[in-house]
């Protein structure tokens, strides 16, 4: 089909929404802004409608879906709250959402197999975007939402962006202008340790941190990277451009081949992390080059590793960032487009 883009207006959502309803009511999928990155949208509980999505970003059916919901009441309707975690996943929902988390739960049968690709847990979140959930609410069901990419590309930020990746295979984009996070949800799952402080997994980094989480439990970060199809979520190839994206352990270990051509990806701009004056590059693009804050990095990453695989470069030389707070999930994103690369 041809792709529209349809704005967002402020004052009124009411056309945005209910063209999007209309379509997904009818088992359509559309492209609809969350506060972390764009989603492809499709009504949950239709089969028929989840597997468009699947066709239209070419994903591996072994790749479940994150499904969204729009009040507490609709998470009783797609996971079931075990008794040994339900506390710990209360406080979670209480403190995260609507926002950037996401919780690995035992699924009800009502969600489809292919949502979760034959595992019998769902990853539920509420986002933070009110466009978003106002679509759900009209809907009257949950949402399953991959990010809106073909499979193992960058997540898009802007609506431009997901023109770019899926112009042609789906009916509508709803533009709600630039992500306000930029990187995918926080993914956790909780296990239960009796009497002691709950365990809570993070299965991907993101916007909700380590340091936030260790209120409510002890957090471990699941380091495995790896192509299994028993391991959702840990796909070593993600966030790839196709501009091989080169990061070293010091800037000293960067060789240049002659008549090859460089971008910097720079955290701030900053000679003294060793890498500005390191080489003459082509162009430098800076993470942060307002504020030197994370954040900012974070909200700038996949359009800036976009706009930098636009460029005609042989390669992308990354800065690390520091691994604290989001730093984190920034790290990871870097880490993953780069082993993609092999
Ligand atoms: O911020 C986000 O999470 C965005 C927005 C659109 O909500 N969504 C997103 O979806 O990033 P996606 O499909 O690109 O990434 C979801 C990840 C996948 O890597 C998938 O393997 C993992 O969540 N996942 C889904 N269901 C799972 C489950 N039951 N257990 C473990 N991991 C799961
Ligand atoms: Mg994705």
């Amino acid at each position: 089909p041809e792709t529209r883009i349809l704005s967002v207006d402020e004052e009124d959502m009411k056309t945005a929404v209910g063209e999007a309803v209309a379509l997904l009511a009818a088992g359509e999928i559309v492209a609809v802004p969350t506060e972390t990155v764009y989603g492809l949208a499709a009504d949950a509980f239709n089969a028929d409608a989840v597997a468009k999505v699947f066709a239209a970003k070419e994903r591996p059916a072994f790749d479940p879906l994150i499904v969204h919901i729009s009040s507490l009441k609709e998470l009783a309707e797609v996971a079931e709250l075990p008794e040994d975690i339900a506390g710990v996943v209360k406080s979670l929902a209480g403190a995260f959402w609507p926002g950037p988390l996401t919780i690995v739960l035992p699924k009800t049968d009502k969600v489809p197999d292919l949502v979760t690709s034959g595992l019998p847990t769902v990853a539920v979140r509420q986002s933070g975007s009110v466009i978003f959930r106002n679509i759900g609410k009209a809907l009257g069901r949950p949402i399953a939402a991959p990010s809106a990419n073909r499979f193992g590309r960058i997540s898009p930020t802007s609506a431009g962006a997901v023109m770019k990746e899926l112009d042609g295979r789906i009916p509508l984009i709803i533009d709600g202008g630039a992500c306000r996070e930029g990187i995918e949800s926080t993914i956790v799952k909780i296990e239960s340790r009796g009497e002691q402080r709950p365990l809570i997994h993070v299965l991907r980094a993101g916007p909700v941190t380590k340091e936030e989480l260790q209120k409510f439990g002890k957090v471990v970060i699941e380091k495995r990277v790896t192509d299994q199809p028993d391991a959702p979520g840990q796909l070593e190839s993600h966030y790839a451009p196709r501009t091989p994206l080169l990061m070293f352990e010091k800037p000293e270990d960067f060789r240049p081949e002659p008549g090859k051509k460089y971008g910097l990806l720079s955290y701030r701009g900053d000679p003294k992390a060793g890498y500005m004056d390191l080489h003459e590059w082509e162009v430098v693009e800076e993470l942060s080059p307002g504020s030197g804050k994370l954040i900012e990095a974070a909200v700038r990453l996949f359009y800036v590793m976009r706009f930098l695989d636009e460029q005609g470069l042989d390669a992308i030389v990354a800065e690390p960032v520091s691994e604290t707070g989001l730093g984190v999930a920034i790290m990871d994103r870097l880490r993953r487009a780069a082993v993609s690369q092999g």
